[in-house]
């Protein structure tokens, strides 16, 4: 596992052509999001359209020069960006599958003026090959059938809620802040580790190489680990790198496997490999 801090664009110029499996980044959303009280620099998600636009051209455009012939990248975006990201691939020049385009439902939603409050957070699948791309098709493995044992045992107190499904397209996956035994919240913005290990295993091999650019927490650093996949990830302030770093080292990783990935059938099948 290789996690720096530093500013991802200095490290992406560091990394060869063709050495990255696949991208799974949660860059700065340009919503101004306020990202204390977790950071002491709060202000990274503040900028223009213009900006984000810029930022994502130039991301995807050096990860479409690291990654593999069939490599891809799941990348998190605020609804509200969604033309200024289709543009930002568009110019970078991979491709984009609205098909593969999924939402987190946040349970709570963020506040908005003179709006309905927003609950989704939205996550897409950006190729460097519009075909040849690994997606290992476990997607309708968030079976309701299945889960509903488990939500049942989870109001028992029996297991940890497991993700399920609304729909093709949104995921209710527990969010880090709904106190989980295993995932505290360190940072404003965290990822579920599940939902990370679960597009990982959709979009690469064991021994694959992952990069995170925006690492924030670490969590996709530990969903990587989780996987068996290589890491190379990137955490410009420093105060959340130590923390990243921290929570990287002490986490219980045989603890998490035993039973939390195994919860649900689904994680069953993905360690027996077997596809749904
Ligand atoms: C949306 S948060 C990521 C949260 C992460 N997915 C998690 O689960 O904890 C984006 C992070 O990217 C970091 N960041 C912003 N610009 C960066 C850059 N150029 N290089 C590296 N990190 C950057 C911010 O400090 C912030 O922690």
């Amino acid at each position: 596992m290789e996690f720096y801090n530093e500013n991802c664009f200095d490290r992406l110029k560091k990394l060869p052509n063709n050495s990255i499996n696949l991208v799974v980044s949660d860059p700065p959303y340009a919503i101004s999001f306020d990202a204390s009280p977790h950071m002491k620099n709060s202000d990274w998600d503040k900028m223009s359209k213009k900006e984000y636009i810029e930022l994502i051209t130039n991301y995807l455009t050096e990860c479409k020069r690291v990654l593999t012939s069939n490599g891809s990248a799941w990348i998190f975006f605020g609804p509200s960006m969604l033309l200024e990201l289709i543009e930002a691939v568009k110019n970078s020049g991979m491709y984009i599958h609205f098909d593969q385009w999924k939402s987190i439902c946040r349970q709570k939603g963020r506040g908005a003026q003179n709006k309905f409050k927003s609950q989704r957070e939205d996550f897409i699948l950006v190729t460097k090959h519009p075909t040849n791309f690994v997606l290992n098709n476990i997607d309708d493995l968030f079976n309701y059938k299945e889960n509903i044992t488990n939500i049942l045992n989870y109001y028992s107190g029996e297991v940890e809620r497991p993700p399920f499904k609304f729909s093709d397209t949104i995921y209710n996956f527990k969010m880090p802040y709904y106190l989980s035994k295993t995932e505290k919240q360190i940072h404003s913005c965290q990822k579920s580790i599940l939902l990370l290990y679960a597009l990982i295993m959709n979009s690469s091999q064991k021994g694959d190489t992952v990069f995170d650019g925006f690492a924030g927490s670490g969590s996709c650093a530990i969903a990587s680990q989780l996987a068996e996949r290589n890491f190379i990830g990137c955490e410009l302030e420093s105060d959340m790198y130590e923390k990243a770093q921290n929570w990287i080292s002490k986490f219980d990783y045989d603890n998490y496997k035993k039973n939390y990935l195994k919860i649900t059938t689904w994680f069953g099948r993905l360690h027996s490999g077997k596809k749904a």
